[in-house]
């Protein structure tokens, strides 16, 4: 018996697709990753901010690569998709934003960002956050892009409601960090939300 309501997005959607650059507010661009960005990535993972709040930890600039190539393989699977967000002149990578745990068929993903400690302060990640998210509604046919954050993390929740992004809830205690168990804030974009604009320095 067929399913009575059609996917989403129809899978091969993304697979049959480069993927795309994407243009941000304030002379940034959403990229695909490349191998050269390793030292960045490394770099990032030494900031003991970054450090708290992501349960990964990167060795050596070695092993950021890995993870590129990782990232680099996302994208056709259609399970995460990993984008560098850059400076558009420079390509000086300044942030990484994502979509992670995928549903196509349920028009769904989770975002996910962080951005350079030499980069904070500026708006970056919710310019960054905003175009992508506008291209996943827009572009790609998503319906719905959740993000949690730890609650004591002001900062990402700050990110979160100057991207349009509603409090939904708290999980309680639903994400393990280093330091034990955190409650996690829910947030969530919806396709038909009002418009939002994150502008940028
Ligand atoms: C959370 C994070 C992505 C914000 O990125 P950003 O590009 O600095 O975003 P914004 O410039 O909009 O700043 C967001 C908030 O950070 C705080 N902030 C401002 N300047 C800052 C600075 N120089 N350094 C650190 N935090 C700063 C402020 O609270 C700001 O909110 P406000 O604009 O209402 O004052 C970044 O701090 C980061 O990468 N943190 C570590 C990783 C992380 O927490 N990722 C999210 C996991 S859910």
């Amino acid at each position: 018996m067929p399913f009575k309501i059609p996917d989403v997005v129809t899978a091969g959607t993304l697979a049959h697709q480069e993927q795309p650059a994407i243009p941000a507010p304030g002379g940034l661009i959403i990229r695909p990753w490349s191998p050269d960005d390793a030292p960045a990535v490394y770099e990032a993972f030494q900031d003991p901010v970054l450090q708290h709040w992501h349960p990964r930890e990167a060795d050596s600039v070695d092993e950021a690569r890995g993870w590129i190539d990782d990232w680099r393989k996302a994208w056709p699977e259609e399970r995460d998709a990993h984008w560098a967000v850059a400076d558009a002149t420079t390509d000086e990578v300044v942030g990484r934003i994502s979509l992670r745990h995928i549903m196509l068929g349920d028009g769904q993903a989770e975002v996910a960002y962080w951005t350079m400690p030499s980069a904070r302060g500026r708006g970056i990640a919710p310019r960054a956050l905003t175009a992508l998210s506008d291209w996943a509604f827009d572009e790609a046919g998503f319906h719905r892009l959740e993000l949690t954050h730890a609650t004591a993390n002001e900062a990402s929740c700050r990110v979160a409601l100057k991207s349009g992004f509603t409090p939904e809830g708290t999980k309680r205690s639903a994400a393990l960090h280093a330091d034990g168990w955190h409650d996690m804030h829910l947030h969530a974009r919806i396709h038909g939300d009002g418009p939002h604009r994150a502008t940028g320095s």
